[in-house]
Protein backbone atom coordinates (compact mmCIF):
# COMPACT_ATOMS: atom_id res chain seq x y z
CA UNK A 1 0.00 0.00 0.00
CA UNK A 2 1.09 3.57 -0.74
CA UNK A 3 2.69 5.38 2.25
CA UNK A 4 0.58 8.56 1.85
CA UNK A 5 2.84 10.04 5.06
CA UNK A 6 5.49 12.21 3.38
CA UNK A 7 2.59 14.07 1.00
CA UNK A 8 0.52 14.88 4.38
CA UNK A 9 3.73 16.66 6.01
CA UNK A 10 4.73 18.35 2.96
CA UNK A 11 1.09 19.68 2.97
CA UNK A 12 1.11 20.38 6.71
CA UNK A 13 4.55 22.25 5.79
CA UNK A 14 2.62 24.51 3.25
CA UNK A 15 -0.48 25.17 6.02
CA UNK A 16 -2.91 22.91 3.58
CA UNK A 17 -4.10 21.59 6.77
CA UNK A 18 -7.87 21.32 6.04
CA UNK A 19 -7.13 18.79 3.06
CA UNK A 20 -4.64 16.90 4.87
CA UNK A 21 -7.21 16.06 7.42
CA UNK A 22 -10.00 15.61 4.60
CA UNK A 23 -7.65 12.84 2.66
CA UNK A 24 -7.65 9.82 4.74
CA UNK A 25 -11.30 9.72 4.35
CA UNK A 26 -11.04 10.95 1.20
CA UNK A 27 -9.18 7.52 0.42
CA UNK A 28 -11.55 5.61 2.20
CA UNK A 29 -14.58 6.51 0.45
CA UNK A 30 -13.22 5.97 -2.79
CA UNK A 31 -11.60 2.49 -1.89
CA UNK A 32 -15.23 1.49 -0.06
CA UNK A 33 -15.37 -2.29 -1.55
CA UNK A 34 -19.39 -1.67 -1.55
CA UNK A 35 -19.88 0.76 -3.32
CA UNK A 36 -17.72 0.12 -6.42
CA UNK A 37 -18.62 -2.97 -7.84
CA UNK A 38 -15.12 -3.67 -9.50
CA UNK A 39 -13.05 -2.30 -7.05
CA UNK A 40 -12.36 -5.62 -4.89
CA UNK A 41 -11.47 -7.44 -8.20
CA UNK A 42 -8.83 -4.58 -9.14
CA UNK A 43 -7.52 -4.42 -5.76
CA UNK A 44 -6.71 -8.16 -4.78
CA UNK A 45 -5.29 -7.69 -9.00
CA UNK A 46 -3.12 -5.04 -8.06
CA UNK A 47 -2.26 -6.58 -4.16
CA UNK A 48 -0.94 -9.51 -6.51
CA UNK A 49 1.32 -7.86 -8.64
CA UNK A 50 4.75 -8.76 -8.01
CA UNK A 51 7.16 -6.36 -6.84
CA UNK A 52 10.36 -6.96 -8.67
CA UNK A 53 13.82 -4.59 -8.85
CA UNK A 54 13.62 -2.17 -12.06
CA UNK A 55 17.15 -2.49 -13.56
CA UNK A 56 15.88 0.87 -15.81
CA UNK A 57 13.47 4.05 -14.63
CA UNK A 58 12.95 6.14 -17.86
CA UNK A 59 10.67 9.26 -17.28
CA UNK A 60 12.36 11.69 -19.73
CA UNK A 61 11.35 9.80 -22.47
CA UNK A 62 7.96 9.41 -24.85
CA UNK A 63 7.42 5.67 -23.09
CA UNK A 64 7.27 5.92 -19.31
CA UNK A 65 9.84 3.06 -19.25
CA UNK A 66 10.48 1.20 -15.91
CA UNK A 67 12.90 -2.18 -16.12
CA UNK A 68 13.69 -4.63 -19.21
CA UNK A 69 12.09 -7.79 -19.84
CA UNK A 70 15.14 -9.58 -18.51
CA UNK A 71 14.61 -8.15 -14.90
CA UNK A 72 11.51 -10.98 -14.65
CA UNK A 73 11.48 -14.21 -15.01
CA UNK A 74 9.68 -15.81 -17.95
CA UNK A 75 6.58 -16.84 -15.91
CA UNK A 76 6.53 -13.75 -13.97
CA UNK A 77 6.49 -11.51 -16.99
CA UNK A 78 3.76 -13.72 -18.82
CA UNK A 79 1.74 -12.97 -15.32
CA UNK A 80 2.40 -9.60 -15.62
CA UNK A 81 0.93 -9.34 -18.91
CA UNK A 82 -2.13 -10.78 -18.05
CA UNK A 83 -2.42 -8.95 -14.96
CA UNK A 84 -2.19 -5.50 -16.88
CA UNK A 85 -4.31 -6.43 -19.67
CA UNK A 86 -7.13 -7.15 -16.50
CA UNK A 87 -6.94 -3.57 -16.05
CA UNK A 88 -8.20 -2.43 -19.58
CA UNK A 89 -8.63 0.11 -20.85
CA UNK A 90 -5.54 1.79 -20.79
CA UNK A 91 -6.74 5.33 -21.83
CA UNK A 92 -3.27 7.65 -21.44
CA UNK A 93 0.42 6.25 -22.18
CA UNK A 94 2.62 4.80 -23.80
CA UNK A 95 4.27 3.24 -20.73
CA UNK A 96 6.64 0.26 -21.45
CA UNK A 97 6.98 -2.00 -18.18
CA UNK A 98 9.64 -4.34 -18.31
CA UNK A 99 9.72 -4.87 -22.00
CA UNK A 100 5.50 -4.95 -22.45
CA UNK A 101 4.86 -2.10 -24.43
CA UNK A 102 1.19 -0.66 -23.28
CA UNK A 103 -0.06 1.10 -26.46
CA UNK A 104 -2.68 3.16 -24.98
CA UNK A 105 -5.74 5.02 -26.58
CA UNK A 106 -3.75 8.36 -26.59
CA UNK A 107 -0.13 9.48 -27.66
CA UNK A 108 -0.49 11.77 -24.11
CA UNK A 109 3.56 12.02 -25.06
CA UNK A 110 2.42 14.32 -28.15
CA UNK A 111 0.38 16.88 -25.35
CA UNK A 112 3.67 16.65 -23.13
CA UNK A 113 5.76 17.83 -25.70
CA UNK A 114 3.26 20.27 -27.34
CA UNK A 115 3.49 22.22 -23.78
CA UNK A 116 7.13 20.95 -22.09
CA UNK A 117 8.88 23.99 -23.80
CA UNK A 118 6.24 26.86 -22.65
CA UNK A 119 5.73 26.35 -19.35
CA UNK A 120 8.35 27.62 -16.33
CA UNK A 121 10.42 24.85 -15.65
CA UNK A 122 9.44 22.40 -12.84
CA UNK A 123 12.79 21.72 -11.31
CA UNK A 124 11.83 21.41 -7.13
CA UNK A 125 8.21 22.77 -7.82
CA UNK A 126 5.09 20.85 -5.90
CA UNK A 127 2.91 20.18 -8.73
CA UNK A 128 -1.07 19.55 -8.85
CA UNK A 129 -2.10 17.86 -12.10
CA UNK A 130 -6.03 17.89 -12.06
CA UNK A 131 -7.73 14.97 -14.11
CA UNK A 132 -4.43 12.93 -14.13
CA UNK A 133 -6.11 10.05 -15.33
CA UNK A 134 -4.00 7.59 -14.81
CA UNK A 135 -0.84 9.66 -13.96
CA UNK A 136 0.94 9.37 -17.08
CA UNK A 137 1.50 13.36 -17.19
CA UNK A 138 2.36 13.06 -13.22
CA UNK A 139 5.57 10.62 -14.21
CA UNK A 140 6.87 12.94 -16.60
CA UNK A 141 6.54 15.66 -14.20
CA UNK A 142 8.18 14.20 -11.62
CA UNK A 143 11.04 13.37 -14.70
CA UNK A 144 11.33 17.02 -15.35
CA UNK A 145 12.47 17.64 -11.43
CA UNK A 146 9.27 18.26 -9.68
CA UNK A 147 9.84 18.18 -6.04
CA UNK A 148 6.21 16.11 -5.09
CA UNK A 149 3.53 15.69 -7.93
CA UNK A 150 0.02 15.08 -7.12
CA UNK A 151 -2.57 13.84 -8.99
CA UNK A 152 -6.28 14.13 -8.85
CA UNK A 153 -8.86 12.05 -10.27
CA UNK A 154 -12.15 10.67 -9.30
CA UNK A 155 -12.34 7.55 -11.87
CA UNK A 156 -11.11 4.74 -9.89
CA UNK A 157 -9.89 2.55 -12.44
CA UNK A 158 -7.45 5.28 -13.19
CA UNK A 159 -6.10 5.61 -9.70
CA UNK A 160 -5.79 2.13 -9.69
CA UNK A 161 -3.49 1.86 -12.97
CA UNK A 162 -1.68 4.55 -11.37
CA UNK A 163 -1.04 2.54 -8.27
CA UNK A 164 0.13 -0.76 -10.37
CA UNK A 165 2.64 1.69 -12.41
CA UNK A 166 3.68 3.17 -9.03
CA UNK A 167 4.20 -0.58 -7.80
CA UNK A 168 6.15 -1.76 -10.59
CA UNK A 169 8.46 1.55 -10.48
CA UNK A 170 8.62 1.81 -6.60
CA UNK A 171 9.08 4.48 -3.92
CA UNK A 172 8.67 8.20 -5.18
CA UNK A 173 7.08 11.42 -4.34
CA UNK A 174 4.26 11.12 -6.68
CA UNK A 175 0.46 10.72 -5.54
CA UNK A 176 -3.22 10.41 -6.81
CA UNK A 177 -6.13 10.65 -4.60
CA UNK A 178 -8.77 9.72 -5.89
CA UNK A 179 -11.45 12.90 -5.80
CA UNK A 180 -12.13 15.54 -8.31
CA UNK A 181 -11.07 19.10 -7.96
CA UNK A 182 -14.18 20.29 -6.17
CA UNK A 183 -13.01 17.97 -3.03
CA UNK A 184 -10.03 20.31 -2.40
CA UNK A 185 -10.54 22.35 0.32
CA UNK A 186 -10.59 26.21 -0.88
CA UNK A 187 -7.85 28.35 0.01
CA UNK A 188 -5.69 25.18 -0.24
CA UNK A 189 -3.18 27.12 -2.38
CA UNK A 190 -0.10 24.88 -2.03
CA UNK A 191 1.05 24.66 -5.40
CA UNK A 192 3.92 25.73 -7.77
CA UNK A 193 2.12 24.49 -10.94
CA UNK A 194 -1.22 23.63 -11.55
CA UNK A 195 -2.45 21.51 -14.52
CA UNK A 196 -5.74 20.62 -15.07
CA UNK A 197 -5.44 19.04 -19.00
CA UNK A 198 -8.65 17.53 -20.40
CA UNK A 199 -11.03 18.82 -17.71
CA UNK A 200 -12.76 22.35 -18.25
CA UNK A 201 -15.47 21.11 -20.50
CA UNK A 202 -16.60 18.00 -18.36
CA UNK A 203 -17.55 21.14 -15.76
CA UNK A 204 -20.76 22.38 -16.20
CA UNK A 205 -19.49 25.28 -14.42
CA UNK A 206 -16.33 26.33 -15.95
CA UNK A 207 -15.30 29.38 -13.89
CA UNK A 208 -16.21 27.35 -11.12
CA UNK A 209 -13.56 25.10 -12.56
CA UNK A 210 -11.45 28.03 -12.73
CA UNK A 211 -11.58 29.82 -9.11
CA UNK A 212 -11.03 26.35 -7.99
CA UNK A 213 -7.61 26.13 -9.46
CA UNK A 214 -6.75 29.20 -8.33
CA UNK A 215 -7.71 28.74 -4.96
CA UNK A 216 -4.47 25.53 -5.55
CA UNK A 217 -2.12 27.91 -6.25
CA UNK A 218 0.50 29.41 -4.32
CA UNK A 219 1.16 33.23 -5.02
CA UNK A 220 3.32 33.64 -8.11
CA UNK A 221 2.05 30.22 -9.24
CA UNK A 222 1.39 28.95 -13.07
CA UNK A 223 -1.74 27.16 -14.20
CA UNK A 224 -0.98 25.69 -17.60
CA UNK A 225 -4.61 24.95 -18.86
CA UNK A 226 -5.64 22.56 -21.63
CA UNK A 227 -8.95 22.36 -22.72
CA UNK A 228 -11.65 21.84 -25.68
CA UNK A 229 -11.89 25.09 -27.85
CA UNK A 230 -13.69 25.93 -31.26
CA UNK A 231 -12.52 28.78 -33.77
CA UNK A 232 -14.45 32.22 -33.07
CA UNK A 233 -14.07 35.74 -31.38
CA UNK A 234 -13.90 36.89 -27.76
CA UNK A 235 -17.85 35.82 -26.35
CA UNK A 236 -18.46 33.13 -28.50
CA UNK A 237 -18.47 29.17 -27.27
CA UNK A 238 -20.56 26.00 -28.14
CA UNK A 239 -22.66 24.53 -25.89
CA UNK A 240 -23.41 21.20 -27.11
CA UNK A 241 -27.21 20.77 -27.21
CA UNK A 242 -26.87 16.76 -26.60
CA UNK A 243 -23.31 14.96 -27.42
CA UNK A 244 -20.28 15.76 -28.70
CA UNK A 245 -18.20 13.22 -30.10
CA UNK A 246 -20.19 10.87 -28.67
CA UNK A 247 -19.41 12.05 -25.27
CA UNK A 248 -23.19 13.06 -23.09
CA UNK A 249 -20.42 14.98 -20.35
CA UNK A 250 -19.40 17.73 -22.76
CA UNK A 251 -20.29 21.24 -21.76
CA UNK A 252 -18.46 24.49 -22.81
CA UNK A 253 -16.37 24.84 -25.86
CA UNK A 254 -15.37 28.47 -25.70
CA UNK A 255 -13.24 29.99 -28.60
CA UNK A 256 -9.40 31.13 -27.25
CA UNK A 257 -10.41 34.56 -26.87
CA UNK A 258 -13.45 33.87 -24.92
CA UNK A 259 -11.72 31.46 -22.49
CA UNK A 260 -9.12 33.85 -21.87
CA UNK A 261 -11.09 36.92 -20.75
CA UNK A 262 -12.87 33.95 -18.22
CA UNK A 263 -9.40 33.35 -17.28
CA UNK A 264 -9.01 37.43 -16.71
CA UNK A 265 -12.14 37.55 -15.08
CA UNK A 266 -10.89 34.93 -12.66
CA UNK A 267 -8.08 36.55 -11.47
CA UNK A 268 -5.27 35.12 -13.99
CA UNK A 269 -2.62 37.50 -15.33
CA UNK A 270 -0.05 36.77 -17.88
CA UNK A 271 -2.28 34.64 -20.03
CA UNK A 272 -0.40 33.24 -23.03
CA UNK A 273 -2.04 31.15 -25.44
CA UNK A 274 0.31 28.33 -26.63
CA UNK A 275 -0.59 25.90 -28.79
CA UNK A 276 -4.05 25.33 -30.37
CA UNK A 277 -3.80 21.90 -32.49
CA UNK A 278 -6.64 19.78 -34.18
CA UNK A 279 -6.83 16.07 -32.59
CA UNK A 280 -5.62 13.62 -35.44
CA UNK A 281 -6.74 9.66 -35.16
CA UNK A 282 -2.94 9.10 -35.25
CA UNK A 283 -3.01 10.80 -31.56
CA UNK A 284 -6.35 8.70 -29.86
CA UNK A 285 -7.30 5.92 -31.71
CA UNK A 286 -8.28 2.06 -30.23
CA UNK A 287 -5.39 -0.45 -29.92
CA UNK A 288 -5.09 -3.51 -28.08
CA UNK A 289 -4.93 -1.72 -25.12
CA UNK A 290 -7.93 0.23 -25.71
CA UNK A 291 -10.15 -1.85 -27.71
CA UNK A 292 -13.35 0.38 -27.90
CA UNK A 293 -14.02 2.97 -30.34
CA UNK A 294 -11.99 5.94 -30.42
CA UNK A 295 -11.92 8.94 -32.10
CA UNK A 296 -12.23 7.75 -35.55
CA UNK A 297 -15.65 6.29 -34.93
CA UNK A 298 -16.73 10.17 -33.40
CA UNK A 299 -16.07 11.69 -36.32
CA UNK A 300 -17.99 12.61 -39.30
CA UNK A 301 -16.48 9.63 -41.85
CA UNK A 302 -17.09 11.65 -44.71
CA UNK A 303 -15.75 15.11 -43.24
CA UNK A 304 -13.09 14.62 -40.36
CA UNK A 305 -13.52 18.75 -40.06
CA UNK A 306 -16.57 17.37 -38.35
CA UNK A 307 -17.51 15.20 -35.49
CA UNK A 308 -20.41 12.85 -36.00
CA UNK A 309 -22.98 14.82 -34.82
CA UNK A 310 -22.14 17.30 -37.40
CA UNK A 311 -20.01 20.06 -34.51
CA UNK A 312 -16.62 21.09 -34.94
CA UNK A 313 -13.83 18.30 -34.85
CA UNK A 314 -12.01 18.20 -31.53
CA UNK A 315 -9.26 21.13 -31.21
CA UNK A 316 -7.63 21.71 -28.07
CA UNK A 317 -5.62 25.03 -26.65
CA UNK A 318 -2.97 24.96 -24.33
CA UNK A 319 -3.57 28.04 -22.42
CA UNK A 320 -0.18 29.31 -19.32
CA UNK A 321 -1.18 31.85 -16.76
CA UNK A 322 -0.05 33.13 -13.38
CA UNK A 323 -1.79 34.70 -10.18
CA UNK A 324 -0.43 36.82 -8.38
C1 LIG B 1 -9.87 13.69 -20.97
S1 LIG B 1 -9.20 13.03 -19.51
C2 LIG B 1 -7.66 13.92 -19.45
C3 LIG B 1 -6.56 13.17 -18.80
C4 LIG B 1 -5.20 13.88 -18.78
N1 LIG B 1 -5.25 15.07 -17.94
C5 LIG B 1 -4.75 14.25 -20.15
O1 LIG B 1 -4.77 15.43 -20.49
O2 LIG B 1 -4.40 13.35 -20.92
C6 LIG B 1 -10.15 13.83 -18.26
C7 LIG B 1 -9.90 13.29 -16.88
O3 LIG B 1 -10.52 14.18 -15.95
C8 LIG B 1 -11.10 13.40 -14.91
N2 LIG B 1 -12.12 14.24 -14.27
C9 LIG B 1 -13.43 14.37 -14.59
N3 LIG B 1 -14.04 15.22 -13.74
C10 LIG B 1 -13.09 15.67 -12.87
C11 LIG B 1 -13.08 16.54 -11.75
N4 LIG B 1 -14.19 17.14 -11.35
N5 LIG B 1 -11.93 16.76 -11.10
C12 LIG B 1 -10.80 16.14 -11.49
N6 LIG B 1 -10.75 15.29 -12.55
C13 LIG B 1 -11.86 15.04 -13.23
C14 LIG B 1 -11.62 12.16 -15.62
O4 LIG B 1 -11.80 11.08 -14.74
C15 LIG B 1 -10.52 11.92 -16.65
O5 LIG B 1 -9.53 11.05 -16.16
Amino acid sequence: MIDYQPLLQQLTELKADAWVDLIPQQLERAFDLKANGNAANWLALLEQIAVAKASVRELNSSQVKIGVATDLDEATLALLLEQLKAFHPWRKGPYDLFGIHIDTEWRSDWKWDRLEKHISPLKNRMVLDVGCGNGYHCWRMLGAGAKMVVGVDPMLLNVLQFQVIRKLYGEAPVYVIPIGLEHIPAETKAFDTVFSMGVLYHRRSPIDHLLELKDCLLPGGELVLETLVIEGKEGEMLMPEGRYAKMRNVWFLPSCETLIGWMKRCGFVNCRLVDVSTTSVEEQRTTDWMQFHSLKEFLDPDDLALTCEGLPAPKRAIIVANIN
